[in-house]
């Protein structure tokens, strides 16, 4: 007599539920105390988290933004970019990097990412820089992050800012700096699938700068003053975060190492695995000890058949990114070709993002690699 056994439950990519599990109340909280306060914008939970990020990241100033990409958008308007200008910034990444850039009128001048971190190469990023060149924006992507200190090294040599997009980063100390505090400005994300996910959109500015964080928080409220009502210094935008959102944050805050060490310890249970698999599957550089693990992306072999394997085997994935920016059709009018940019091009064939969140079920890690070796292995 056989016996049949159930099948594995699957691994979902996202998991809101499991991410999120236990956090329903707090949301409750938080809306209940921003109601009675009568406080919903800008106001002493913003403070509050703006304080605890500064503190947690040694910056002088923490503005918060409704949005990573509101944050990026608020530190290019006050740098004063616009048409004519350019900005050095990776061929593979989100699209905030570059969209922020072209929106102001300045034009992303992209550059070759590392094969090995998939981040903004330096040499690469040193040829493109220009006579028009006024800053650098390389971003942190998956586990990894761009080479910092020979970023700032090449800004301080070229007089150009160095606009720092963590927003995946928060937590990661990199050569001894926390994220952020790299160049003359960082970003965070509250992104809900990031490490600190927040209860919807939002984002955090972090700089030493003081006339940078003033303008700062002028834009990010229609260039208000900051003491006057309806006096408008600049064109801004409405780039505000709301009491709701901040007191969510403020709880969630105080767990973020808590976070971090599961992810690392997810991430390493990966790679430990899934190494001798190389060279058909490759896994993020180890040594996640001061990093901030934000999605685990391995590059793939073969790897439109790897994703259907794995989701016939009820495994999700997620491919991050399927198009390097270069060749996205909303950059068409930068004139680039296949081929500009040959390590972002083989990125976006190769990567694939693997289930990876702290609330993941014992024993899912193991199940999807299990699933990952009989693909490669060929054994079922
Ligand atoms: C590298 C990078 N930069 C910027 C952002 C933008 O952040 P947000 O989604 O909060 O606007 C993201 C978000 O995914 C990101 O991954």
């Amino acid at each position: 007599m056989t016996t049949t056994l159930p099948p594995a439950p699957g691994v979902p990519y996202f998991d809101w539920s499991s991410r999120y599990e236990g956090w329903t109340d707090h949301v409750l909280t938080a809306v209940r105390e921003a109601a009675e306060s009568d406080e919903f914008i800008l106001k002493s939970r913003v403070a509050a988290l703006e304080a605890r990020v500064a503190e947690r990241t040694g910056a002088a100033h923490a503005v918060a933004v409704a949005s990573g990409t509101g944050a990026l958008t608020v530190i290019l308007a006050a740098l004063g970019l616009g048409p004519g200008d350019e900005v050095v910034t990776p061929a593979f990444s989100f699209i905030s990097t570059a969209s922020t850039v072209a929106l102001r009128g300045a034009r992303p001048v992209f550059a070759d990412v590392d094969y090995d971190t998939a981040c903004l190469d330096l040499g690469a990023a040193e040829a493109a820089v220009t006579g028009n060149t006024r800053a650098l924006l390389p971003a942190y992507l998956f586990t990894t992050h761009p080479d910092m200190a020979g970023l700032a090294e090449l800004a301080g040599r070229r007089s150009l800012a160095l606009v720092e997009d963590s927003a995946v980063g928060l937590g990661a100390t990199v050569d001894g700096l926390p994220a952020g505090r790299h160049g003359t400005a960082g970003v965070f994300s509250f992104f809900p699938a990031k490490p600190i996910g927040g209860a919807g959109d939002a984002g955090m500015v972090v700089t030493d700068d003081d006339a940078l964080a003033r303008d700062v928080r002028m834009l990010r409220n229609h260039g208000q003053d900051l003491n006057v009502r309806f006096l408008h210094h600049k064109v801004g935008f409405n780039a505000r975060m709301d009491e709701i959102t901040a007191a969510f944050l403020l709880r969630r805050l105080p767990r973020l190492d808590e976070f971090l060490t599961v992810r690392r310890e997810l991430a390493q249970e990966y790679n430990d695995r899934l190494a001798p698999l190389a060279p058909d599957l490759l896994t993020p550089p180890g040594g996640y000890g001061d990093r901030a693990v934000y999605t685990y992306v391995v590059r793939a072999r073969r790897r439109e058949e790897l994703k259907e394997f794995l989701a016939g085997e009820g495994i999700e994935t997620v491919v991050y990114y399927p198009k390097p920016l270069h060749l996205q059709p909303a950059f068409a009018h930068l004139g680039h070709q296949e081929g500009d940019f040959p390590v972002a091009e083989r990125l976006a064939r190769e990567c694939l993002a693997l289930p990876l969140h702290p609330g993941m079920r014992p024993g899912a890690v193991a199940q999807v690699a299990d699933a990952i070796e009989r693909f490669y292995r060929g054994a079922r």
